[in-house]
């Protein structure tokens, strides 16, 4: 389970603070897939590495049982490894003896990802849709119990996009992760979450929970589309 309950959290920006997230409360079971959409700079990605425990919350608590992978917005591979190294380098780092069955599983997954006879790329030798299928790669690799998704098809082209999309949704049956995906794409957050959170502006507060119904996918588009128009 994951939870954040009244999560508060501020920067400095030239000596001054200026509060990204209040007040912020949402909850992901296992298992479960929610999806978090909001206004870029509402404190999204920040939210995820609050949650990463990458940095702590100002007020509130950050609750995590369980192991996170958390797949950034930007790709974060690293340049002198190909494909296959970059994927596996989580599992590298916590349990060396398990990277040749990893590698062979990594390999097997190249063509669902697009990344069929990209194994011993770079990722200069990429393009950017292909990184982030790399980077998705790395995160189902690494295994956690909840997947931090921070805008996953968000270079991909419609196509693509749609076929991951269908995927992920698949794979979730198989791997059974709990997952926060953030996006900017309302159909996404419909296809693939069973809830969904809408964040207001900068500082990030919760502005609405939605059950998603599946069968309502034009009026809960529709109530999403206004609930983000509507100001703060
Ligand atoms: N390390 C940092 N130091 C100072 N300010 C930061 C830092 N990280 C983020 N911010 C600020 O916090 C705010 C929220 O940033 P964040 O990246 O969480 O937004 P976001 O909702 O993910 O936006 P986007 O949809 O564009 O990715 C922004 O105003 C940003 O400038
Ligand atoms: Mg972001």
């Amino acid at each position: 389970m994951i939870i954040c309950r009244r999560v508060n959290k501020e920067f400095r920006l030239n000596r001054r603070p200026i509060r990204v997230l209040d007040d912020v409360s949402l909850q992901v079971a296992a298992g479960e897939s929610v999806a978090l959409i909001g206004p870029s700079g509402c404190g999204k990605s920040t939210l995820l590495g609050l949650i990463a425990g990458f940095f702590l919350a100002d007020g509130g608590e950050v609750k995590v049982e369980g192991r996170v992978s958390l797949m950034m917005q930007q790709d974060m591979l690293l340049p002198h490894r190909s494909v296959l190294d970059n994927a596996c380098l989580p599992v590298e780092v916590r349990d060396k003896k398990r990277l040749p069955a990893a590698r062979a599983e990594a390999a097997s997954l190249l063509p669902l990802f697009g990344l069929d006879g990209f194994g011993e790329s770079y990722p200069d030798q990429l393009s950017g849709g292909m990184r982030q299928r790399a980077a998705l790669l790395r995160t189902v690799m690494d295994g956690g119990d909840f997947w931090l998704l921070d805008e996953p098809f968000g270079k991909l082209d419609a196509l693509t996009k749609e076929e991951l999309q269908e995927w992920l949704f698949g794979i979730k049956s198989r791997f059974k992760p709990g997952v926060l995906l953030v996006t900017h794409d309302i159909n996404e957050a419909l296809v693939l979450a069973d809830r969904i959170y809408v964040m207001s502006e900068r500082p990030g507060r919760i502005k609405a929970e939605l059950m998603v119904e599946r069968g309502q996918r034009e009026q809960q588009q529709a109530e999403i589309r206004r609930l983000l128009l509507r100001g703060k």
